[in-house]
């Protein structure tokens, strides 16, 4: 990548020493914001849910995407669907609780009673015959298409998106060592967050910030190792070493659990940051998996599901609890320094007097994310 590719030189905001940041209204224009989700969140392939979240024919989860809602959900055949959660009669939305299971193996409008399939496929109308324009057949509920990856659920909303392998092609193949399928959610902390979905996933892929900001996690991977090693397109990531051997990242910097099935060698001793972008944030360690799941509510305003994933036999035994507990104490710490400065941020960058700073060559990684936001919109440059 060279420096500034992309950006015009030769205006007030070009690159003249160094990699220059996105200007402010990237953070705060609702413009902008409205191009991300149309351009971003309904076109790329985006997380929504751990299968392990579903587990059995008719258990669903409703997944947000701005305007859009979707019910992921297993049907009888076992395959995971992700149905637009819109009746095709007159548009109501079919269901507002946000998690459970369908008894009768089939979703009803509450409305006129039009019901459904678990596939989506339209099975009663009352009173409604074919003809006169209307083809029961042809009244199955929209879906997005769904992909399966290491037990995370990845949907794309767009008619014909590109194939998952191309938009995530650094991960495939990528972390199979951990076996992610098989691990399970072992504790979820929900934050509310004041500022734009860039933030967070900038503030993860650098550890600039790490010396002042995070003086325990400093001790535990000294921040001169980060490196990255994937930089292909929507996958950015990279990773730390460990100081202490067989250590991770918990409140003593000893490992929380036996490490995960056929993690070895270097992998042992280190922890890995990938962006995928644009909403997950996946942390493999050498004994457990954590991940940020980000959803955008408008340009200043998300919120970050965190999940930490173990073995199941680990969460079962009441001997490892405390190891467990430690690493989301780390983490939500950690994760706490990371919202404060995030947050600051947004506030800061609203200033008529911020028009854009510089990259160190510490995070010459985010002027890549930026480079990538900019593409996915279509802009040129980001004057
Ligand atoms: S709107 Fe759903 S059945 Fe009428
Ligand atoms: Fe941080």
């Amino acid at each position: 990548m060279s420096k500034g590719e992309f950006i015009k030189r030769g205006t007030d905001y070009s690159i003249i020493d160094g990699m220059r940041t996105l200007p402010g209204k990237y953070y705060h224009s609702k413009k902008i914001y409205q191009e991300e989700v149309e351009k971003i969140f309904y076109k790329f392939w985006i997380y929504a849910c751990r299968a392990e979240e579903i587990p059995s024919v008719g258990d669903y989860k409703l997944i947000q995407v701005e305007d859009e809602s979707l019910i992921l959900v297993r049907d009888k055949s076992g395959e995971i669907k992700a149905l637009f959660n819109v009746c095709s009669h007159r548009g109501t939305q079919l269901c507002v609780t946000p998690k459970g299971n369908f008894k009768s193996k089939s979703i009803q409008c509450p409305y006129h009673a039009w019901t459904y399939g678990l596939n989506g496929k339209l099975l009663g109308a009352p009173l409604m015959k074919d003809g006169h324009g209307f083809q029961k057949d042809k009244c199955a509920l929209p879906q997005a298409k769904v992909h399966l990856w290491e037990g995370f659920i990845f949907i794309n909303l767009d008619k014909n998106p590109e194939p998952f392998e191309v938009q995530m092609e650094a991960l495939i193949g990528k972390f199979s060592d951990w076996k992610m399928g098989e691990l399970r959610i072992a504790h979820h902390i929900k934050y509310e967050l004041k500022c734009n979905w860039k933030l967070i996933l900038q503030n993860y892929q650098e550890c600039y910030h790490c010396p002042g900001v995070h003086p325990l996690l400093s001790e535990l991977t000294p921040t001169q190792s980060a490196q990255h090693d994937s930089m292909k397109g929507a996958v950015i990531g990279g990773f730390m070493d460990l100081n202490k051997e067989r250590g991770s990242m918990t409140m003593d910097g000893e490992a929380a659990a036996p490490a995960i099935c056929d993690v070895s060698g270097a992998d042992l001793q280190r922890v890995y940051y990938y962006s995928i972008f644009p909403n997950l944030l996946l942390t493999p360690h050498p004994d457990f998996v954590m991940f940020h799941h980000i959803t955008p509510l408008g340009p200043d305003k998300i919120i970050n599901d965190c999940y930490f994933l173990f073995r199941p036999d680990v969460i079962n035994d009441p001997k490892a609890q405390d190891g467990i507990k430690s690493a989301v104490a780390f983490w939500d710490l950690t994760n706490k320094q990371d919202w404060q400065v995030c947050e600051q941020m947004q506030t800061g960058t609203k200033s008529k007097r911020f028009t854009r700073g510089y990259y160190s060559g510490r995070e010459d990684v985010l002027f890549q994310l930026d480079k990538e936001l900019l593409k996915a919109l279509g802009h040129k440059d980001s004057n």
